[in-house]
């Protein structure tokens, strides 16, 4: 038969890997406790809506990237492309807002996007993703970054980049204004300067000009307006007192004032760390405030915050975790020992020791190789003889010396 493989951008996490995705998960969910941060849980599928509403129609995630279809009633719905939007409908959804003043919360799991998959860029991707909803102020914004380096160095990663820039708001003498300055900057480019979306997206929403890839438009934004020179006086001063608090509290970072992030819901902060170490997918995580998201997605005015790292590149930097040693391996020398041998290391188990025992009387060559592969502290050998006798053979693997005893004593002697 013909075999099945897997989709293109798809991966399948083995054992060795999903032990580094473990460590993620599990210094996440330490670090993320330590700010007040609780975990949830929440759905792939979606309505098509939230992701077009909130990302922004003129988003390439939304025009190009969703996995999107009709349900058998015919209703869109579309694969999580990122979870910011379902975690605040959630949020929305569950009045949370109406049971506490700050809601901290995160999740991980699989995201998609139908991107050209290369180093470092799947269809199917996992991100550590962490929203607050609920307090306007900077100290929220320069607290999650820095728990965000927190997480980053607990996992061992070094030589990390974080790049800062403020977005502005919605007040006329904001980003209105700079959309103004960009619409004016790029007038004057037409079809064969900015590729055909460019010339889209000049009229609708010429921020995202700036986020386009394509070589050509990414030259002609070397010289547009900077947002940096228009934002009003409250965007500034949130943004100073950001920058203040990462100086004063140690968090080296660089400001990029191109840096405008491929989604539309943010204001105000916003951030990317990246790597040099691997690849043109050098972002390992980002994120930024989205003060209006709440409420364009039908809850109260309420503002919000976070960001999300890529499991897959984190991963990527950490190499491989050490295999945690099991504490024995059972080897059978015999027919007559397996039944008993079994049960051994059923007993074993229950006293909370890890292990596995042989399913067949191999040769013992064969089971001292397989004892040796698992990696076991101790090797347990259970002949006939030592059958009859109520004893076993403890081998030591790493001091290579070895014990017969009494079954009855191998508990108290493997803990000690
Ligand atoms: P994002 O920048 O689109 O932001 O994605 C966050 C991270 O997910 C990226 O920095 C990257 O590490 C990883 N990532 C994205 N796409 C892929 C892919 N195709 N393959 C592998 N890794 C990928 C967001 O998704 C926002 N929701 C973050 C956020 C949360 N903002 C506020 N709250």
């Amino acid at each position: 038969m013909e075999k099945i493989q897997k989709i293109k951008g798809f991966a399948d996490i083995l054992p060795r890997d999903a032990q580094v995705y473990d460590r993620l998960e599990q210094t996440a969910k330490r670090v993320f406790a330590q700010y007040g941060y609780k975990e949830v849980r929440l759905p792939i599928l979606e309505r098509t809506e939230l992701f077009s509403r909130s990302i922004g129609e003129e988003t390439d995630v939304v025009q190009k990237e969703m996995y999107t279809f009709p349900d058998r009633k015919g209703r869109s719905l579309t694969m999580r492309p990122e979870a910011t939007a379902g975690v605040v409908r959630a949020y929305v959804e569950n009045g949370l807002h109406a049971q506490e003043e700050l809601s901290k919360l995160y999740c991980a799991g699989p995201m998609f996007r139908y991107e050209r998959p290369q180093k470092g860029r799947m269809r199917q991707f996992h991100q550590i993703d962490v929203e607050a909803f609920g307090s306007p102020s900077p100290y929220l914004d320069a607290e999650m970054l820095f728990m965000l380096a927190q997480f980053l160095t607990e996992l061992g990663l070094q030589d990390l980049t974080f790049e800062l820039n403020s977005l502005g708001c919605s007040a006329p003498d904001c980003r209105p204004a700079y959309n103004d300055a960009l619409n004016e900057y790029f007038r004057g480019f037409d079809g064969g300067q900015l590729c055909e979306d460019c010339l889209r997206r000049k009229l609708t929403n010429p921020l995202r000009v700036l986020d386009c890839k394509v070589p050509a438009c990414k030259e002609l934004t070397r010289s547009a307006p900077k947002i940096s020179d228009y934002q009003c006086q409250s965007c500034r001063d949130h943004f100073s007192t950001v920058t203040a608090l990462l100086d004063a509290g140690g968090l080296n970072y660089t400001l990029n004032p191109r840096l405008v992030r491929g989604l539309d819901y943010y204001v105000r902060t916003t951030f990317e760390v990246t790597s040099g170490k691997i690849g043109a997918q050098s972002a390992v995580a980002g994120g930024g405030r989205y003060d209006g998201l709440v409420k364009t997605l039908g809850g109260p005015d309420l503002p919000g915050v976070g960001f999300a790292c890529g499991m897959e590149r984190l991963a990527m930097l950490m190499g491989e975790c050490a295999p945690e040693a099991p504490d024995f391996y059972l080897a059978v020398l015999g027919e007559a020992g397996l039944h008993a041998g079994l049960l051994l290391t059923q007993k074993l188990r229950a006293a909370g020791m890890t292990g596995e025992c042989a399913l067949a009387a191999k040769s013992a060559k064969s089971q001292m190789r397989q004892a040796g592969k698992s990696g076991a502290r101790f090797c347990l050998i259970l002949g006939d003889s030592e059958l009859e006798a109520g004893t076993i053979v403890v081998k030591d693997m790493t001091a290579g010396t070895q014990d017969t005893i009494s079954q009855d004593s191998l508990l108290d002697h493997l803990r000690k």
